[in-house]
């Protein structure tokens, strides 16, 4: 039996909409959780959306989706760059990983160069705006449909 797909979205971007619309578009966290339902609908998976500031929430639900997901969808965000307990909880999850970013951090400053979370990741979407979320849920359901 199929488990959902867990995307997982860090702190501040409950924000998405009017956070630096410049840097991540204008599209609303509850747009692009639409977003995500509707791909992943066609795709023929089901998915758990949901976001945290807080990031015991996240390495919560990290563990649940350790026997309760058939893979994990992340962006940390500015976790990305500070969390060994987020890469840790990682580790302990054998379904595939795809770390993904709405922006391209490699063009930002310096400090969002280093990721500690893609050392756990099989894949990286990242600059490709909110779309990012549906590209990575088509190559999810293609890594699962090769399994
Ligand atoms: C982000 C990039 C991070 O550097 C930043 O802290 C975020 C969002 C992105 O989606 O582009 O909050 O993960």
């Amino acid at each position: 039996m199929s488990k959902p797909i867990f995307i997982l979205n860090g702190p501040n971007l409950n924000l998405l909409g009017t956070r630096e619309p410049e840097i991540y578009g204008s599209t609303s966290l509850a747009d692009l959780k639409a977003m995500c339902e509707a791909r992943a609908k066609k795709c023929g998976l089901e998915i758990f959306f949901e976001q945290s500031n807080s990031e015991a929430q996240i390495v919560d639900w990290i563990h649940d989706a350790i026997n309760g997901s058939d893979g994990i969808i992340i962006n940390p965000a500015a976790f990305t760059h500070t969390s060994v307990a987020i890469l840790d909880a990682l580790m302990n999850v054998k379904s595939p990983i795809i770390e993904l970013h709405i922006s391209n951090p490699h063009k930002r400053e310096e400090f969002r160069h280093h990721s500690y979370t893609t050392f756990a990741a099989q894949g990286l979407i990242a600059g490709l705006g909110v779309n990012g979320y549906v590209h990575a849920i088509d190559a999810m359901a293609d890594m699962l449909a090769a399994d």
